[in-house]
C-alpha cells in the first residue's frame, strides 16, 4: 500500500511536460483518498490534501487530444456506396440545420436530435459520420472512449466537459462517440466512476438544440443493447438507425469506389463477385479489392509486367476471406431475444444477411 511519502514524491514530481505533471498530482491524490479511508485519526487531513492535489491537478489544461477536431480528410456522402435512406435522414437531421439554422428556426423545429448507428462491423457507421461532417463543413470531434475515459475520479466528467466546450467554441460541429456501448453502458452495469461520465454526458446532451447552438451528435456501437436507455431519449440519440450490410446494389458501388483508378481486365463477371460477396460489409469488399490487387503487384517484381487485376485474381482474393457479419447477426438475435427487444429492432429479424 502506498504512503503519503509516495504521494509526496510524486508531487515533487509533478513538473515540466502537463500532461505528465497532471498524472503526477492526480496520482498523487488518488493515494490520499485511499490513505483518508483508513481510520487512522488523520482522515479530514488526508481528504483535504486529496481535494488540494484535485484541484491543483484541474488547473492543468487537458491535453489536446481529447477535445481537438480531428484532421479532415474531405470525405463527403460520394465516398459511401449505398446507404440512401440513411444519408437521407443524416440529411435532413444533422447537415440542414447545421446549414440552414434559419429554415428550422422558421418551421419552429430546434435542431438537433442526435442519431444512434448501430449495425455489424465494417458497414460504414465511422466513414458515415466523418463523411457527414465533410458534408456539413462542420468541425468533427471523433471520440474515442479511450479519449475520455480515465481510472482517475472526475477525470472522465472533466474530459467531457471539455470535449463540448470546445465543440460549442467551433460550431458548426459534430461530436462522433464511437464505440458508444462502451461510454454510455448501462448505469447499472458500469463501475461507480464511470456513472459520473455517463451523468455528465446526459447533462451536456440535455440542452442539445438550444437556440442558436450548433452542436450535433453521432454516435455509433456494435452493441445497442448495451446502451443506456436514458442516452437514447429524444433530443439526445432520439433515432436508433440499423446500419446492415450492403445489398446487391449498395455492394456494387462499394466496388467501384474501392476499385476506382485501378486498372481492370474485360474478364470481370461483376455479377458473379456481386453474388459471391452477399453478407460482406464495406469494409470486408474493401479488403478482397487490394487483396486482389496486390497479386498483379507482387507479380511485376517478378515479371517486370504491368498487367490489370484479372477475376482469376478476384478469385483466389475471395478465397478463404471470412465475413464477420454473420456473427454478428447472430449474437445480435441473442442478445436482443434475451432481453425481450426483438420487437424493437424489427431488422434483425428480417433477413438481410446470413
Ligand atoms: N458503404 C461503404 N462504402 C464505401 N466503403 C465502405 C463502406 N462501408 C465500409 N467501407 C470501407 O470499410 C472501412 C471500415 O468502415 P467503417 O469504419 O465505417 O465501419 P464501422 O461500421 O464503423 O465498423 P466498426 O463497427 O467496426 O467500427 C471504411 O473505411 C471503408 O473503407
Ligand atoms: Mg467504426
Amino acid at each position: 500500500m502506498c504512503t503519503s511519502d509516495d504521494a509526496e514524491r510524486k508531487v515533487k514530481a509533478a513538473r515540466g511536460d502537463p500532461a505528465q505533471a497532471r498524472k503526477e498530482l492526480l496520482e498523487a491524490a488518488e493515494i490520499y483518498l485511499t490513505l483518508s479511508m483508513n481510520a487512522d485519526g488523520r482522515e479530514r487531513e488526508h481528504l483535504a490534501k486529496a481535494e488540494e492535489l484535485f484541484s491543483e491537478a484541474r488547473k492543468i489544461p487537458v491535453p489536446e487530444h481529447v477535445h481537438a477536431p480531428a484532421a479532415r480528410r474531405g470525405l463527403t456522402f460520394k465516398d459511401i456506396g449505398g446507404l440512401s435512406a440513411l444519408k437521407e435522414e443524416i440529411r435532413f437531421k444533422i447537415i440542414e440545420p447545421l446549414l440552414h439554422p434559419e429554415v428550422y428556426a422558421h418551421y419552429g423545429k430546434k435542431a438537433g436530435g442526435g442519431i444512434l448507428l448501430y449495425g455489424p462491423p465494417g458497414c460504414g457507421k465511422s466513414l458515415i459520420a466523418e463523411a457527414t461532417a465533410g458534408e456539413a463543413k462542420a468541425a468533427f470531434f471523433h471520440v474515442k472512449p479511450s479519449n475520455i475515459k480515465s481510472k482517475y475520479v472526475g477525470e472522465a466528467e472533466r474530459n467531457i466537459a471539455e470535449l463540448f466546450r470546445a465543440a460549442r467554441e467551433q460550431q458548426p460541429s459534430i461530436i462522433f462517440f464511437d464505440e458508444f456501448e462502451t461510454l454510455g453502458a448501462e448505469r447499472g452495469e458500469t463501475a461507480a466512476n464511470e456513472r459520473g461520465a455517463i451523468a455528465q454526458l446526459l447533462a451536456e446532451t440535455d440542452g442539445m438544440g438550444a437556440k442558436g447552438q450548433q452542436v450535433l451528435l453521432l454516435a455509433a456501437t456494435n452493441e445497442p443493447w448495451s446502451v443506456d436507455l436514458a442516452l437514447q431519449r429524444e433530443g439526445r440519440f432520439g433515432a436508433t438507425v440499423f446500419v446492415p450490410a450492403p445489398d446487391s446494389e449498395a455492394r456494387k458501388e462499394i466496388f467501384k469506389i474501392h476499385l476506382a483508378g485501378k486498372p481492370l481486365s474485360r474478364d470481370i463477371r461483376g455479377e458473379e463477385l456481386l453474388a459471391m460477396t452477399e453478407g460482406f460489409s464495406g469494409a470486408d469488399i474493401k479488403a478482397v479489392c487490394e487483396k486482389a490487387a496486390d497479386i498483379p503487384l507482387r507479380e511485376y517484381f517478378r515479371t517486370g509486367e504491368m498487367r490489370p487485376l484479372h477475376m482469376a485474381d478476384f478469385l483466389s482474393a475471395l478465397k478463404g476471406h471470412r465475413s464477420v457479419v454473420g456473427q454478428w447477426l447472430a449474437k445480435a438475435r441473442r442478445e436482443m431475444g434475451s432481453r425481450n427487444a426483438l420487437e424493437q429492432y424489427p431488422e434483425l429479424t428480417c433477413g438481410a444477411a446470413p
